[in-house]
Parts: C-alpha cells; sequence; structure tokens
C-alpha cells in the first residue's frame, strides 16, 4: 500500500512541504530565510519563526498544485517536532495540526533526524534492516544503528562538541565566507590542495580510538585553522583560502568515512546511509563511495537537495510509519527542542 503524506519542515531557518506516495517523490517545496539570516552570521530563531508564519500557506498552495493532489486525498500529515528551534517548531507543529484537524486526518510529529535517514528511501528504495548512518547537519554528527526506521535507532557514537556542519560554518567566517559556509567551502575547496596544511584529525588516535571509537569532536580542528589562520595573517600575505579549506574539509571528511567504514566492520553491517546538509559534501560523497567500494560495502546517499532540511523528508518519515502501522500522535502533542534520536515519533 502507498499511502500518501504531506509532510512540513520547520526545525530551523528553513520552511519545507513535501508530498509523497510510498517512496515516491511527488512534490517538494522550500522558502528559506538564509539570506534574511546571513547577515547576522548565524541563525536568528525570532527571524526564523516569522519567515515559517509568512512562508507557510503560500508554499502549503503551490506544494498541492504541483503534486497534482486534493488535500482530502492525504492519508495522513507527518511534521517535524524535534529537535531544533523551539519557535520554529511550533510554528510548523500548529500548522500541521491545523490542517488534519480540518481535513480529519491523522498526524505523526516526527523526529527531524530519523527524517534526514528516510529520505533516502524516496531516491534509493526501501532501507535494507539494519543499516548503518552517519547523520551530519548544522547541529548534529552522529552514527547510528537503524534496526528499523519507524521505531529502533540506536546511537553509536556522536560529537562530543561540535556538530560537523557548525565546524565547516565556523571555519568559514575564519575564512571570511558567508554563511552557511558548508557549501561555500566546498566550492573553495575545488581550487585547493587538500594535502597543503595538515590538520589534527579529531579522536583518532590509539587512545582515542579505545574510549571514542565511534564519536566525532571538532572543536579542536575548528581553533586549529584559527590559529594557523591568525599566524599567517601577521605575515601580511594573501590567505590562501582554497587550500585552507580544502585541508580543513579533508579532515573532516576523512574522520567521518573512516570512523562510518569501522562501524560498519565491527557491527557486519553493510549499508550505510548517509544523511544531513553535510551529506551534500562533495568530497564527503566520493571519499565515501571510493572507501567504501574497496571494503564491499554499500553506500547510499540522497542527491544534494534532498540532504538539506526539506519537508519530502519529514513526509519520506511519516510513509515509512503510517506503512508500519505505526500509530499516530495524539493531537496533544508537543514539540520537543531536544528531542533524542531514540525517539522517532511523538
Ligand atoms: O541538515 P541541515 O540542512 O540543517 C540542520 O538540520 O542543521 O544542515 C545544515 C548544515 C550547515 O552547517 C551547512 O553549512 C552544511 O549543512 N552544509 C554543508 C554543505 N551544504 C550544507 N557542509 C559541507 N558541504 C556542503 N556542500
Ligand atoms: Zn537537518
Amino acid at each position: 500500500m502507498n499511502p500518501l503524506i504531506l509532510g512540513i519542515e520547520t526545525s530551523c531557518d528553513e520552511t519545507g512541504i513535501g508530498i509523497v506516495r510510498g517512496s515516491e517523490l511527488l512534490a517538494d517545496v522550500l522558502a528559506s530565510s538564509v539570506e534574511e539570516q546571513a547577515r547576522f552570521g548565524g541563525v536568528v530563531p525570532e527571524v526564523a519563526s516569522r519567515a515559517h508564519v509568512e512562508a507557510m500557506v503560500p508554499i502549503l498552495k503551490r506544494v498541492v498544485q504541483k503534486a497534482g493532489v486534493k488535500l482530502n486525498e492525504l492519508d495522513a500529515i507527518a511534521v517535524t517536532s524535534g529537535p531544533g528551534l523551539a519557535g520554529a517548531l511550533v510554528v510548523g507543529v500548529a500548522a500541521a495540526k491545523a490542517l488534519a484537524v480540518a481535513i480529519n486526518k491523522p498526524i505523526y510529529g516526527v523526529n527531524h533526524l530519523a527524517a534526514h535517514v528516510a529520505v533516502d528511501t524516496l531516491e534509493n528504495g526501501e532501507l535494507p534492516q539494519p543499516c548503518l548512518a552517519l547523520l551530519v547537519s548544522g547541529g548534529h554528527s552522529s552514527l547510528l544503528q537503524v534496526d528499523n526506521i519507524s521505531f529502533k535507532i540506536n546511537s553509536l557514537g556522536k560529537t562530543l562538541d561540535d556538530a560537523a556542519g557548525e565546524a565547516f560554518d565556523k571555519v568559514a567566517r575564519v575564512l571570511g565566507l558567508p554563511f552557511p559556509g558548508g557549501p561555500w567551502i566546498d566550492k573553495a575547496s575545488q581550487c585547493g590542495d587538500p594535502l597543503s596544511i595538515e590538520f589534527p584529525k579529531g579522536l583518532m588516535s590509539k587512545e582515542d580510538l579505545v574510549e571514542h571509537k565511534f564519536d566525532f569532536s571538532f572543536s579542536g580542528l575548528k581553533t586549529a585553522v584559527a590559529r594557523w589562520v591568525e599566524a599567517w595573517q601577521r605575515t601580511g600575505e594573501i590567505l590562501p583560502v582554497s587550500d585552507i579549506a580544502a585541508s580543513f574539509q579533508e579532515a573532516v571528511v576523512e574522520v567521518l568515512v573512516k570512523k562510518t567504514l569501522m562501524a560498519a566492520k565491527e557491527t557486519g553491517i553493510d549499508t550505510v546511509i548517509i544523511g544531513g546538509g553535510v551529506a551534500a559534501n562533495s568530497r564527503l560523497r566520493t571519499m565515501a563511495q571510493s572507501m567504501a567500494e574497496k571494503e564491499n560495502i554499500k553506500v547510499r546517499i540522497p542527491r544534494p537537495g534532498l540532504c538539506t532540511d526539506n519537508g519530502a523528508m519529514v513526509a519520506a518519515l511519516g510513509s515509512q510509519l503510517f506503512k508500519n502501522q505505526i500509530e499516530p500522535s495524539k493531537i496533544t502533542f508537543e514539540v520537543d527542542p531536544i528531542l533524542p534520536i531514540s525517539v522517532q515519533k511523538n
């Protein structure tokens, strides 16, 4: 059975609504307040919330029209209930509840992080059970064992400090690149030499691999880049932005890929899904594919537009929950800004 599900995402600065039928994506519409946020160098929660309110109804109208469906044909509504910015989440959840009541359909309040994994079904089909997931976004970096996307996800490791995307954003600022920094570092790296500067690789020493085998740490790397830049600036010479970007990116990506493949070997799980905004990174995509191939491990990464926040990912998870006959949320469910990955649905 292929349910028709509408998904709403408002956990950060993107307002996204997607409609899927089973694991087929029918339409995905996105509005972003990133340009308004860029002048502050980061996401201002109040600015994000207001932008969600303004974008919600126009986006809803557009996505329904694009998908060629009627609202009363929907089987269920899914909405991100956490983790994320409280005020931003409230806008999406209020809109989703209003819609669910108006058309008298079930609603699922879902986990944003699980949705970053579930979105892969829209491009690469059903998830093998179990599979591993490397989840790398602006707010989270975790290595997950996904036994069932609807009700059983365990964390094998996570970042002890900055998320991978956060490190990209902070290093970009040091290099004078715009916010959000990930795509700019990716672009600058294309003409840089990744071997030109040796930056530290977090939690990869022998001792760390004993205690923090599947954990990450990026704050030491970020500080090392800042110190390197300060020292260079004292010479008065032009900053080699591309080389710094490429060397930094290489250090992040190498740790992410190596630890993920170590987890695959140790658990004997041969399929890895990579999701979250940083999964759009071109070097991560190529290094993961080429290193995994040598180990006979299959890597699945959705196209870049589905890696960063969007509504289709929420609809994709809603579709999985519906198909697995998971009970919908009560209409009184609340947002949870720190919803853990072990809870897929409120
Ligand atoms: O998943 P996402 O859209 O939002 C969160 O849930 O956080 O991830 C946003 C993060 C930002 O830190 C952004 O800089 C990073 O993903 N990002 C990238 C790339 N595109 C987005 N990082 C590295 N390379 C990219 N191409
Ligand atoms: Zn996200």
